[in-house]
């Protein structure tokens, strides 16, 4: 099976189940999952089998839906009992993972339609959800599509780009973010050389940004993650393209750890570093980097993962936050469905908005 050729995320309607791409098994094994339970729902997403942040905004509002429905019988003469239901288990589904702002956007957005069907039956207002979450998924098509279409402008025939993590195809559903332009570069003919970091410790870079690219016939290179300098001061890097888990009102961004130090030396060489930024992933309520929350994860990622024996001291004490912050000042532009914000963020992302609701 071709993963370019599946959503990475979708919905088997007969079944009442979520789809995903278990992505712990790539790039060896392309094994698509169906969850039904909201254990499992929960479980795919804090274990990372679905994960980047548009993806798990997509998984959540597929899987409210599912578990909506399967309540509908149950409840089907008790509103109330329904709706406390419904919020009991979306907080259930948000407390999967802390940093990703898709997260909860797309469960609340999923509430929101919910109160406004109050007094419909169970029947019309699970309905109202399944529509919802199908718009959720269609809108990051089209979402990643466009970042896609201004992200090339930044870009010209033969460039190098790095990027981080995965920002690709497997962390939306379609082009990525980060990606996106690179794909939209394939089309037009030109040839991108991507530079992928392996990203430490769960090797996001290796298994599946340089596994995606690949697969789609990009000049894909892997390097590990303490590489990056030396690549950049050979010239070979022209652009850096990255994602975001939340992005701060005044532009600093949570993206997967390494990001900042990425940035940092980027600004070393004078190579501009985009965020390719969904509008769903900006969060106008967080002032600045302080305010985001990073996810801590387990030791043994670092120590024990992909390893045949523990690679360090048992017992020893492990820094393992699974995110950092990029402070605006290093960030070039920010790449979103709605155009290229520029410095000062506080301003050109707030006009972002602006854009987007006039556009609704
Ligand atoms: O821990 P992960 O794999 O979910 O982290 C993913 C990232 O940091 C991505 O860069 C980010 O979510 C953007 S995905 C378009």
């Amino acid at each position: 099976m071709n993963i370019m050729e599946v959503d990475t995320v979708d919905i088997d309607l007969d079944e009442n189940a979520v789809i995903i791409i278990d992505q712990t098994k790539l790039p060896n094994e392309v094994v698509l999952k169906k969850l039904r339970s909201p254990k499992e729902i929960w479980e795919a997403i804090y274990k990372l089998e679905v994960r980047g942040a548009p993806a798990i905004g997509v998984a959540a509002a597929f899987g409210i839906y599912v578990i909506a429905k399967d309540l509908e019988e149950q409840y089907k003469e008790d509103e109330e009992g329904f709706f406390l239901a419904f919020h009991k288990q979306k907080e259930y589904l948000d407390s999967a993972r802390p940093t990703a702002v898709n997260l909860s956007w797309a469960l609340n957005r999923m509430e929101k339609v919910l109160e406004k069907e109050k007094g419909k039956t169970r029947q019309k207002q699970v309905m109202a959800l399944q529509k919802e979450a199908i718009a959720i998924r269609d809108e990051d098509i089209r979402v990643c599509r466009s970042i896609g279409e201004y992200g090339v402008t930044l870009l010209k025939d033969g460039d190098g780009v790095l990027t981080h993590c995965n920002a690709g195809k497997l962390a939306t559903i379609r082009y990525g973010t980060a990606t996106s332009p690179i794909y939209v570069a394939k089309e037009k003919g030109w040839n991108i050389r991507v530079y992928c970091d392996e990203t430490r410790p769960l090797l996001q870079g290796a298994r599946l940004t340089a596994f995606e690219l690949f697969e789609s016939g990009i000049d894909t290179t892997l390097l590990c993650d303490n590489m990056s300098s030396a690549l950049m001061k050979q010239n070979k890097v022209n652009a850096i393209f990255v994602g975001c888990d939340r992005v701060a009102a005044n532009g600093d961004t949570a993206n997967k750890i390494g990001t900042s130090v990425v940035a940092a030396v980027a600004k070393q060489y004078g190579i501009p570093l985009y965020i390719a930024a969904p509008t769903s992933t900006i969060d106008m309520n967080c002032k600045s980097g302080d305010d985001i929350v990073i996810e801590e994860r387990d030791g043994k990622e670092v120590t024990d993962m992909w390893y045949e024996k523990p690679m360090a001291p048992k017992g020893v004490k492990v820094f393992n936050p699974a995110f950092d912050v990029t402070d605006h000042e290093l960030i070039a532009g920010i790449v979103t469905e709605y155009g290229i914000a520029r410095a000062p963020y506080t301003k050109s992302l707030k006009e972002i908005f602006q854009k987007k609701k006039q556009q609704i």
